[in-house]
């Protein structure tokens, strides 16, 4: 049966931003459906048709609980978009508190949820390849789903593996073979970055920068020196599974079969006891930082057409026809009729600066605007409320960050871009709104490029010097 009104979506906030491109969060005027888009321009890159098309490739073989659905895509022009399931609790990184964790209780329920998804993965013959909390998004039940397909591969198919050789992922994650050797299994290298992961949950801190002998962190690693950081920070159940998933030889590391009964995947915890912590557990509110940490976000080696893997006839095999068909899962259900006509061709209404629409009178010069419902669906910890109205919250948090050293660029009326260069060096930029919510200035801040946890520690450090206006009053959470 038709939906009535189904066809008018509005782009209505970014939800992340990366060299591919961004992922929008569109939602249904009429019926609130809220869908994420990524938006990739393939003519950002030579390669970039190639990769797309294996992004979408792989998407569509995917159908599992703990793996971020695919819609469909659509092509116009150069532009390709990608209709994914909107997770509205944000990512898992945002659920670590840096320097601490979070209970082992959720951590053991997260890491369950990622071995269901990989282990999904590896069945069907699919590797990621950049396994990290940033793509390991919630949804409104902080149920973990997979996401971000961009680097994955098929290493298996019709029973027969093949081994890889092109070097990418996320530096802090990678396994040591991929530095080190020239081929490689594929499984273990998934299973190595969900030790790091679990590390980062368990202790809120990444244990080194990269797994080589240049590294110190790893060298301690490699002889057990458990008394240091962040080792002694992990119970003896949960690191006698991190020792076997974090051992330098392929051939010898813990396999997804064996993880699953080792004794604290499978240990039970009381119900409703979470074990207690010297702080919150768990958000951006706290203004310890992580010690170490970046993650180094550059791919390892040039993304090129020859980072498709497939030899010339498997290629062809994956590789779609011109135009692009449109496309739907055929797992997914039709009652989503709204969904289907995005993916067909409706078009969404997208202003100019899609953040815009989260703006308000104030600053626009127009009274009388109060929450935009929008604004209940997104769900991120770097904001806060101020005290003052919009004009002297946008005057005081220009003057700290000039004074902190940022550079400053206002992007559009409510927006700015402050861009620094991190710990490591590395550039770090991130987009400001001000928006207006119940007579309140909401400010809120978005990643554009860098590293999460470095982001997050400049967050901290802007809204510490910001004490003094910044209200006490919570920041909205989603009610999707
Ligand atoms: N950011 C990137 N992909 C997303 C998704 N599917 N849902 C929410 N936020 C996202």
């Amino acid at each position: 049966m038709a939906v009535p009104f189904v066809e008018d979506w509005d782009l209505v906030q970014t939800l992340g931003e990366g060299a591919y491109g961004e992922v929008q969060l569109a939602v249904n005027r009429h019926t609130e459906e809220a869908v994420a888009v990524k938006i990739v321009d393939m003519k950002r890159a030579a390669d970039c048709p190639e990769n797309i098309k294996k992004e979408i490739c792989i998407n569509k073989m995917l159908n599992h609980a703990n793996i971020v659905k695919f819609y469909g895509h659509r092509r116009e022009g150069t532009i390709q978009y990608l209709f994914l399931e909107y997770c509205s609790g944000g990512e898992l990184f945002d659920r670590i508190e840096p320097d601490v964790g979070m209970p082992e209780q959720e951590a053991q329920k997260f890491f369950h949820q990622l071995m269901a998804g990989v282990e999904y993965l590896h069945s069907i013959g699919i590797t990621h390849r950049d396994i990290k909390p940033e793509n390991l998004l919630l949804d409104e039940r902080d149920v973990l789903k997979i996401s971000d397909f961009g680097l994955a591969t098929v290493y298996r198919h019709q029973g027969r593996e093949r081994l890889l050789n092109k070097m990418c992922g996320t530096l802090p994650y990678v396994a040591p073979e991929l530095i080190k050797r020239r081929e490689f299994h594929a499984e273990p290298v998934d299973i190595w970055s969900c030790g790091i992961v679990l590390t980062a949950m368990l202790a809120g801190e990444l244990p080194w920068d990269k797994p080589n002998e240049s590294c110190q962190e790893y060298c301690d690693w490699k002889e057990r020196k458990l008394f240091l950081t962040p080792w002694k920070k992990i119970d003896s159940v949960p690191l006698a599974l991190l020792n076997k998933i974090l051992t330098d030889i392929p051939a010898t590391r813990i396999t997804i079969a064996d993880i699953k009964k080792d004794r604290w995947y499978t240990k039970a915890f009381k119900k409703g006891v979470k074990r207690a912590r010297a702080s919150s557990g768990g958000t951006s509110e706290s203004s310890s930082a992580f010690s170490k940490h970046i993650r180094s976000d550059m791919d390892l080696s040039p993304v090129s057409s020859a980072h498709s893997p497939y030899k010339s006839e498997e290629r062809v095999r994956f590789s779609s026809s011109q135009p692009e068909p449109l496309t739907s899962l055929s797992s997914w259900d039709s009652n989503h009729s709204g969904i289907d006509k995005l993916v067909q061709g409706i078009s969404f209404s997208q202003p100019a600066c899609p953040d815009h629409m989260l703006l308000n009178s104030q600053l626009l010069g127009t009274p009388g605007s109060s929450q935009n419902p929008w604004q209940r669906l997104v769900k991120r910890l770097t904001r806060f409320f101020t005290k003052l109205d919009a004009i002297h919250s946008y005057n005081s948090l220009k003057d700290a960050c000039e004074k902190m050293g940022y550079i400053w660029k206002r992007s559009c009326t409510n927006q700015v871009t402050v861009s620094t260069t991190d710990r490591r060096n590395n550039k770090l930029i991130f987009k400001v709104n001000l928006v207006e919510m119940d007579d309140k200035i909401l400010v809120d801040f978005r990643l554009s490029k860098g590293d999460g946890l470095e982001f997050k520690r400049h967050f901290l450090k802007i809204k510490g010097k910001l004490q003094d206006i910044v209200s006490s009053q919570k920041t909205p959470v989603p009610t999707v």
